[in-house]
């Protein structure tokens, strides 16, 4: 991150536009809903720039820029039109330390001003750096769309409760947990919904009622899919933006953690084969001290909690200790992984039904029924299969299944980095061992694999010398 955004508080202090044109306007429709003292300078400027200025009060002075008018300025914004002289403004801002921006002139700018969705005092700024100003405008409109119109109301309800709040509650937790209640709950609601009187009747019995003593906390275990963010459900993105601990482990793509709410402790867990950080009573035993100190604890998991996830025995030991706890399910990686690649995991009058299992058992093999699983129609989706690959293979045409099934291997499904290699059965172990694989990997088994849709453009598969046989 290059730039760091921040609200420049503008109230009472000069800002000075330079240009008279449309992009000089555009900028200072802008600007006039701070409470800035605006000067614009412009030799010729727009009729449409004069009424402006009149109807808004601005100061328009009507004459070349010259560096003595930066004098009291805290913000320039030049936007002539005229490159030499876009640059001069631009040089004399950057000579007096004063933040600059020159719209389409990233070379000339200290500053870029973002797309701003604006429910004052609620106000979210998008930025692309500069990089792709049109993509922050679609952003814009799709958080447009998605915030109430009524949130900068919510920000002022409680406003107008923080002090009230915080002399009757003293403790600091206590206090995080009511507004997280009320923002989330009815009141909440009622603000948003315009019934502001009854918001208040309820915000002031509820600061009335509130207990001396802590909330217990609560652990939420949440799915969060198999790495694709815009694969996160509603409710683990709400959740991931109240948790005071996220607890977290390796197969949580950074691009997951990066939505998670900045102040919260992060513990990360992280297992992998063979090597474990922490041991899952070790994990248990986090858990419930976070919960036990009152904390929204969130333990994020890979795909879903309740499929290879080990949420079960999380959640058994909460139970015991007494710790209240929720289960957020997540799409598990075969969903995801059958999806990025336009496989369906069943299919009429090719597959009847599909097949997860683990390649790693509790004790080393995994206990299964070979034989009912190599005749059935089934499609089979395999994790933690790839060091018992071969073993896989051969159980599987042993009992009966034909040797040039197609498989699938997808490493990393559905993430920027997700690798594809497609062949038949027998040369399962020859093709996992040609490639490289280091990341989470999945292997899809069945005769739906011929069905995949999706165009591969992964470089794996074009060097297969033997691609499936359809
Ligand atoms: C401990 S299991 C967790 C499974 C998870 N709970 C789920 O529902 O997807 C880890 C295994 O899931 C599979 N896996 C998880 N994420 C994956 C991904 N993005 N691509 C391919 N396989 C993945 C791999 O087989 C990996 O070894």
């Amino acid at each position: 991150m290059d730039g760091l955004p921040i609200a420049f508080q503008l109230k009472g202090r000069g800002v000075l536009v330079v240009g008279g044109g449309t992009t000089a306007l555009r900028k200072l429709r802008l600007l006039v809903k701070t409470s800035a003292e605006i000067t614009v300078i412009a030799s010729t400027p727009d009729s449409d720039l004069i009424s402006y200025a009149a109807e808004t009060g601005l100061t328009l002075i009507k004459r070349q820029f010259s560096a003595s008018d930066l004098s009291n300025k805290v913000m320039v914004i030049s936007a002539t039109g005229n490159p030499s002289l876009d640059n001069s403004v631009s040089e004399a801002a950057k000579g007096r330390n004063i933040p600059i921006n020159v719209p389409d002139r990233p070379d000339l700018c200290t500053f870029h001003i973002p797309s701003i969705v604006d429910r004052d005092p609620v106000v979210i700024a998008i930025s692309t750096s500069g990089n792709a100003p049109v993509l922050a405008r679609h952003i814009r409109e799709r958080i447009e769309k998605l915030l109430p119109k009524n949130i900068g109301k919510l920000a002022k309800f409680a406003r107008e409760f923080r002090s009230a709040v915080k002399s009757m509650i003293p403790s600091a937790q206590d206090r995080l947990n009511l507004w997280e209640s009320v923002l989330a709950g009815p009141i909440a609601q009622k603000v948003l919904s315009g019934k502001i009187t009854m918001a208040r009747e309820d915000m002031v019995k509820l600061v009335n009622q509130i207990p001396e003593k802590a909330d217990h906390g609560i652990v939420h275990i949440v799915g969060v899919g198999p790495g694709d963010p815009d694969l996160l459900t509603l409710k683990a993105f709400r959740l991931m933006q109240t948790a005071d601990v996220i607890v977290y482990d390796r197969l949580i793509s950074t691009e997951i953690l990066d939505l998670a709410r900045r102040d919260a402790d992060r513990i990360f867990v992280g297992k992998s084969k063979g090597y474990h950080h922490k041991t899952q009573d070790e994990i248990n035993q986090i858990l419930a001290t976070k919960a036990r100190a009152g904390k929204r604890v969130i333990r994020l998991k890979g795909g879903d909690p309740f499929l290879f996830g080990r949420g079960g025995e999380e959640m058994k030991h909460l139970h015991q200790c007494d710790i209240p706890v929720e289960i957020v399910p997540g799409i598990t990686a075969a969903t995801g992984c059958a999806a990025s690649l336009g496989i369906p995991l069943t299919h009429r009058g090719i597959a009847a039904g599909v097949t997860f299992i683990t390649g790693h058992g509790f004790n080393g093999a995994p206990n299964i029924d070979w034989t009912g699983l190599s005749r059935s129609d089934n499609t089979i989706v395999i994790y933690m299969g790839l060091s018992r690959a071969r073993e896989i293979a051969e159980k599987l045409m042993t009992n009966g299944m034909r040797s040039n099934m197609p498989v699938a291997v997808i490493e990393n499904g559905t993430r920027t980095d997700e690798r594809t290699i497609v062949g038949v059965l027998e040369e399962l172990p020859q093709l996992i061992s040609e490639h490289d694989l280091s990341g989470p990997s999945l292997l899809i088994i069945g005769k739906t694999v011929n069905e995949m849709t999706s165009p591969i453009s992964h470089d794996l598969l074009s060097d297969l010398p033997q691609a499936i046989a359809v």
